[in-house]
């Protein structure tokens, strides 16, 4: 039986992060995992193969519509499902094992099996108990459930079940216009499946800057996605092959039913802690059952610490990483910090959203005095030269002082632009440090420099 200073529970972004963190802080450290594979839902049926999925998919999009206007001719290329499902699962295999690597690069060990902790202290794997100093829980989440609605992984599924169908549906109803539904919308589309999406509130994406929701669901219907908006699904009748999900419309409370031969559930996510003993070792829960934490990452009970979706904030994978490193440094007697102001966003589909820091809708909630620099793509020479000039960049800036607050982009390669105005903003930077930043060209970037610049005197390009 070993003796550790850490044991982290769960080998996601979170936990596998915070090991190697650890690890090299000199601290001796184990991570329990129950998977076959590390990494987590994020590399194992999460981020990672819907990367893949997106990747091979948005492939297909422009040989089937940008090749024969660049004079590349040819036949299309056909789809072959399986050899798409294996290429995407030699690329999550590839990603997991460069964890295990990377555990013995750094003596992490693997104690393979679900955990719990009998006592603070302790922490039980199989029919072994381990002691620990620290335990860290990095238990991350689930699927939420839907009432009415019972989950198959095969005609219902959620993300996991998506990423792993039999075959491409012929017609398949997304619940929720979230972030999961709309990258695995986007996919099925583009493999050619009739894709409707039934969202319960008016817009798409909850709580993303309101402009960017209406051009992302505009050119999503334009790439053949439908949406039925304001309504709320009642509940799926699933037989081994079809579907009929019945939705309620908010403004007149009238029914209706869509066939399918698969139905995504994507309405959120929870916090996974089952198993683990928190009632009885008296750790408390928020509401919404996520674990509570102060700002270093402690539970209610000394020894024991949480990071990731299993806490408070958004649910994203650099998030937890970010407090899986923070977490590390505290257990190290040293001071972490995760700066929660600017965690980017990004959603994957063609073309990119990403976002960091407020939204307009906040900075009025809040009677802030703000000034709008925006730019579209179309101005954007490197953009419109690889069709890619629908979207624009926004960027929100203190009105008195100039300091950029937020940025909101839609186009090529937003999930990458958006971490220039994360540098930014953590070093308190206005948006004319920006636009007097020399930025080269011809690239995308130059439209973050010229929203920066509409901050100012104006953009060159618009
Ligand atoms: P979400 O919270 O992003 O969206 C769920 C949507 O379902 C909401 O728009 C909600 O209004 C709608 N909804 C809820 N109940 C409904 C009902 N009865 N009928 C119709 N619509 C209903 O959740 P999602 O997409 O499942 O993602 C879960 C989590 O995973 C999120 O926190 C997300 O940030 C994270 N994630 C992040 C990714 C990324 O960063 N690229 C990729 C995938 C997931």
């Amino acid at each position: 039986m070993a003796d550790y200073d850490v044991i982290i529970i769960g080998a996601g972004p979170g936990g596998y992060v915070c090991a190697i963190r650890c690890a090299q802080l000199g601290l001796k450290t184990a991570v329990v995992e129950g998977r076959e594979t590390l990494g987590g839902t994020c590399l194992n049926v999460g981020c990672i193969p819907s990367k893949a999925l997106l990747h091979a998919t948005h492939s297909l999009h422009e040989a089937q519509h940008n090749f024969p206007a660049m004079g590349l001719k040819g036949k299309s290329p056909s789809v072959d499902w399986k050899t798409m499902l294996s290429y995407k699962n030699d690329v999550i295999g590839q990603n997991t094992k460069g964890i295990e690597f990377l555990f013995k690069k750094n003596k992490v060990d693997w104690l393979k099996g679900w955990g719990s902790i009998p006592a603070t202290g302790k922490v039980k794997v199989g029919d072994e108990v381990h002691n620990a100093r620290n335990i860290v829980i990095a238990t991350g989440s689930e699927s939420a459930s839907l009432p009415g609605v019972t989950v198959d992984e095969k005609v219902v599924v959620t993300s996991t079940g998506a990423l792993e169908l039999g075959k491409i549906p012929k017609k398949l109803v997304v619940i929720g216009a979230g972030v999961i539904g709309l990258e695995m919308g986007s996919v099925y589309a583009r493999l050619g499946a009739e894709v409707t999406v039934v969202e319960y509130l008016d817009a798409i994406t909850p709580g993303m800057d309101a402009e960017v929701q209406k051009t992302f669901q505009r050119i999503l219907k334009k790439q053949g996605l439908k949406f039925i908006m304001g309504a709320a699904v009642q509940g799926v009748e699933a037989t081994k092959t079809k579907a009929k999900t019945t939705y309620k419309l908010r403004k007149d409370d009238s029914e209706h039913v869509l066939d399918s031969d698969t139905v995504l559930l994507a309405t959120g996510r929870n916090p996974f802690t089952d198993g683990l003993g928190l009632e009885q070792l008296g750790v408390k829960l928020t509401e919404r059952g996520q674990v509570e934490t102060d700002a270093q990452w402690k539970t209610t009970v000394p020894g024991i610490y949480a990071i990731g979706d299993a806490i408070q904030g958004p649910m994203l994978a650099h998030k937890a990483e970010d407090e899986g490193m923070a977490a590390a440094e505290v257990l190290a007697g040293k001071h972490g910090h995760v700066n929660y102001g600017v965690i980017p966003g990004v959603i994957y589909t063609s073309p990119e959203v990403s976002s960091v820091g407020k939204t307009e809708q906040d900075l009025k909630d809040e009677g802030r005095d703000y000034k709008v620099g925006k730019f579209p793509f179309m101005g954007n020479g490197r953009a419109k030269a690889v069709f890619q000039g629908e979207g624009f960049v926004k960027i929100l800036a203190d009105k008195t002082s100039d300091r950029i607050l937020g940025a909101h982009i839609i186009g090529p390669a937003a999930g990458e632009l958006i971490h220039e105005i994360c540098v930014a903003m953590e070093f308190g930077a206005s948006a004319q440090d920006l636009a007097l930043t020399c930025h080269a060209h011809p690239t995308y970037s130059e439209a973050v420099r010229e929203a920066a610049l509409a901050c100012g005197d104006g953009a060159i390009h618009a």
